[in-house]
């Protein structure tokens, strides 16, 4: 059985640990024969590369290991590229978040004015991995689930059409594993799901068990009572903000009984109550350097330090074995039905062919073989055309370098209320950005 080469790039990020750990978990359905780290913060990435080399060694000595700062090294030699960077890290998330919020906007990692400025920031390091992917390892794939996606996605689309990168989110698995959970089930893939939109903003339309019985009746009864909170331990999306944003589903519910909606929808459909409960003076960057960045690096240095892992409070991120299975499917033509980011290419009927949709495809090993969604409601179809639009100008307005198609893709979010605090917003993102945002004229 072949043994796969595996690239993470952005081998500093809090998520590294344990996805290591979960790949070292899946070796007999994922061979690996080694395991690189790339990121551009040697500083960073060498806390979190100083420990897996131990968990790696610990628990499977005949996997090489290497972290580099030197694209050639590290893009050589691979199947896989498995790619989580941050572009501009939490300082900069910290900012995208708090400047909108001066302004009374929602302030958030990859929706409006904040997601708009991250996506600035992404598509260029992006775009380099890629090239550094088609340089060095020409047959690899990409799986990408750094953010923010649908910027990503639709960039990628637009600038290197022909790459082998696919777009994952982690948000829907989630939700799913709640609903699971919900319905008594063992796992998400006892499940079988219809669902559409774009990244970040989407809905179910349909949840079924293996034989086909309908199962949506039994999670609307829970969903408008408690949203998609249930009592279950996780390490991901669990914390009181995601408590918080699980529970606000059921007002997501409400406006539309059919679906089931993605929780991303809150800052669309509810920006005045997310602005509301939001501390400006603390916001949910804030939370994460306080919370998953100092535990993660916390426990990776005092793995580095004692030269062991014994004891140590890392945990697998099986959350994240959906990389794994993507990636199986790519290596092993299984076929499995997924959600990804794709091109709409007429998937779902009355909308843009050219919107990277998120929507179940069948992954072999030629990619994904997106399936047909059909006609959608009038009420999706006005949302996502308004978000879809604000995507698709952020990337012309990065191409371009067009203040204007800047500002009309922040006008447009749905989470601003007119041009004149679009403008503001702006103005004070291109201050902030001006290391990393193409010059705008
Ligand atoms: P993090 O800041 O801890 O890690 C990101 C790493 O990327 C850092 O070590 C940073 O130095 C590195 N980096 C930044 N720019 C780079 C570049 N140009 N080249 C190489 N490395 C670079 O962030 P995190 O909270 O662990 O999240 C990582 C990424 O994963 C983010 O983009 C986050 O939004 C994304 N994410 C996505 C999903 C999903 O559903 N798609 C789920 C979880 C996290
Ligand atoms: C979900 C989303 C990711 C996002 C993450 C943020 O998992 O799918 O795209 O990056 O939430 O979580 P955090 O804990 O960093 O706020
Ligand atoms: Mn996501």
């Amino acid at each position: 059985m072949k043994k796969f080469s595996i690239l993470v790039a952005g081998g500093g990020s809090t998520y590294t640990p344990g996805i290591v750990l979960m790949l070292l978990d899946n070796l007999d359905k994922f061979p690996i024969r080694q395991i690189k780290f790339y990121d551009n913060d040697k500083e960073r990435q060498d806390i979190v590369a100083n420990a897996c080399e131990i968990l790696i060694k610990e628990r499977n000595p005949e996997i090489d290991f290497l972290a580099t700062t030197n694209p050639e090294e590290a893009f050589t030699d691979v199947d896989f590229v498995m790619a989580h960077i941050r572009a501009g890290k939490y300082a900069m998330r910290e900012l995208d978040e708090k400047i909108p919020l001066k302004h009374g906007v929602v302030g958030q990692e990859t929706c409006g004015p904040g997601g708009i400025a991250y996506g600035m920031r992404s598509i260029g390091p992006m775009i380099e991995l890629i090239d550094y992917m088609e340089k060095y390892s020409p047959n690899a794939w990409m799986l990408n689930y750094s953010n923010p996606a649908a910027i990503v996605a639709e960039a990628t689309r637009r600038l290197r059409p022909n790459s082998k990168i696919l777009n994952i989110c982690d948000m829907p698995i989630g939700i799913e594993r709640h609903m699971a959970t919900i319905l008594g089930l063992k796992s998400r893939k006892d499940m079988t799901i219809k669902y559409y939109g774009l990244n970040h903003f989407g809905w179910w339309t349909s949840v079924t068990d293996k034989e086909g019985k309908d199962l949506m009746p039994k999670l609307k009864e829970h969903i408008a009572q408690h949203g998609y909170n249930v009592n279950l331990q996780m390490y991901q999306h669990n914390d009181a903000s995601w408590n918080d944003t699980f529970m606000k589903a059921k007002d997501i519910y409400a406006i539309d009984p059919t679906t089931l909606p993605n929780t991303y929808l809150k800052y669309y459909l509810y920006p005045d109550y997310v602005v509301e409960h939001s501390d400006i003076n603390y916001s949910r960057a804030n939370m994460v350097m306080d919370g998953r960045e100092k535990f993660v690096f916390g426990e990776c240095k005092k793995i580095a330090e004692a030269g062991t892992s014994e004891g140590c409070e890392l945990h697998i991120d099986e959350h994240a074995s959906y990389i794994v299975d993507l990636a199986r499917a790519l290596a092993y033509n299984t076929k499995e039905r997924m959600l990804l980011i794709v091109e709409n290419n007429g998937a779902i009927e009355n909308f843009d062919k050219t919107a990277m949709v998120e929507i179940p495809c069948l992954v072999g090993c030629e990619g994904p073989e997106p399936l047909t969604v059909g006609t959608i409601p009038q009420f999706q179809k006005g949302l996502m055309e308004q978000q879809v639009s604000v995507e698709k100008l952020v990337v012309e307005a990065w191409i371009e370098g067009s203040y204007t198609k800047l500002w009309q893709a922040m006008t447009i979010s749905k989470t601003v209320p007119s041009a004149k605090v679009a403008k503001e917003i702006l103005d004070d993102l291109i201050e902030a950005n001006n290391e990393f945002w193409p010059e705008l004229n």
